[in-house]
């Protein structure tokens, strides 16, 4: 079984996908040209990325809402550190839609100088490691992802793409002042999605009629975006994701690590994560059923 050092590379103390992102791109986004008017969603992976980027792209593209624009939602908001398509951001039209699992620290300094803005969507973290460890599986690239446990201690020590999952939040949160930033919960909007997306027009300024809101929390319910292969991911090369093993959209819900986590691997989790994690902002649930 191939360690995580095989297929992961460190670039200044995060992890990346070696055969996805290279060293000399990430050098050039320190000076990537921010316009105003850029909008940026910041996860860290498996947190409710594709959702919030299906969300934004519904607030932007009327072609969207209307169901005719032919484009996929990888191409709508693009990943700003993985250039799948080879597409030159530089000039694409405003406002631009981008998203990223960079830490804060390499995000372009124009973003870090409180240009554009920034949504932030944090999720609990065992739920995060336990869609990855599915996610893995559809992930050519991911390696050592089979067994469970090693991907667990992985995961502890920050060996996986975008590092330690403390390390992200608690840079974000952190250095939020320097940002123009909106903090959200994948738990908050799994439990109440249409005040999230209310949340989100409000803060990038868009007043939308009541009839276009229920048509955004429609669309971006999970049994809408799972049928459709743009959102569901179908429309990625299957030399990146081989969609036989499972869907992007797998479950969807709060609590799920409790399928797969077992009491001893939950204790060890809490061991090395809780004492950092009390310290952060954030109210986490960890159960369908808890109230936040
Ligand atoms: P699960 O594997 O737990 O189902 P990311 O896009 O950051 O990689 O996150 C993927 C996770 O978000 C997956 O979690 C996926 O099912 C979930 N997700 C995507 N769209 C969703 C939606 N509309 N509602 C709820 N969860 C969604």
């Amino acid at each position: 079984m191939a360690s995580s050092e095989e297929y992961l590379f460190e670039y200044k103390g995060c992890y990346f996908i070696k055969t996805l992102i290279t060293p000399e791109y990430l050098d050039t986004l320190e000076d990537f040209e921010i316009r105003e008017s850029d909008v940026f969603l910041v996860t860290y992976p498996k947190s409710g990325t594709v959702w919030t980027q299906n969300i934004l792209s519904l607030i932007y593209h009327e072609g969207h809402q209307n169901g005719t624009e032919e484009a996929d939602l990888i191409d709508r908001v693009p990943w700003l550190e993985c250039k799948f398509r080879n597409v030159d951001y530089a000039t694409r039209t405003s406002p631009r839609l981008f998203a990223t699992h960079l830490p804060y620290y390499l995000v372009p300094k124009g973003l870090r100088n409180g240009r554009a803005k920034v949504i932030y969507v944090a999720r609990n973290p065992k739920d995060a490691l336990v869609s990855y460890y599915h996610y893995s599986k559809l992930n050519i690239y991911i390696k050592d992802a089979q067994d469970f446990d090693i991907l667990m201690e992985s995961f502890l020590a920050g060996k996986v793409p975008a590092g330690l999952w403390l390390d992200h939040i608690d840079g974000w949160s952190t250095h939020r002042d320097n940002f123009n930033i909106l903090f959200l919960t994948y738990e908050e909007m799994k439990k109440d999605l249409r005040s999230s997306v209310l949340k989100i027009c409000n803060f990038l300024g868009k007043s939308l009629p009541e009839t276009k809101v229920d048509d955004i929390v429609d669309k971006a319910s999970f049994d809408k975006m799972r049928v459709d292969p743009r959102t569901n991911y179908e429309t990625i090369a299957p030399d990146i994701l081989d969609n036989t093993k499972g869907h992007f959209l797998r479950k969807g819900t709060i609590g799920d690590w409790k399928n797969i986590m077992t009491v001893a691997q939950s204790e060890r989790f809490d061991s090395i994560f809780k004492e950092r994690m009390e310290k952060l902002p954030f109210k986490f649930c960890w159960d369908i059923k808890d109230e936040l």
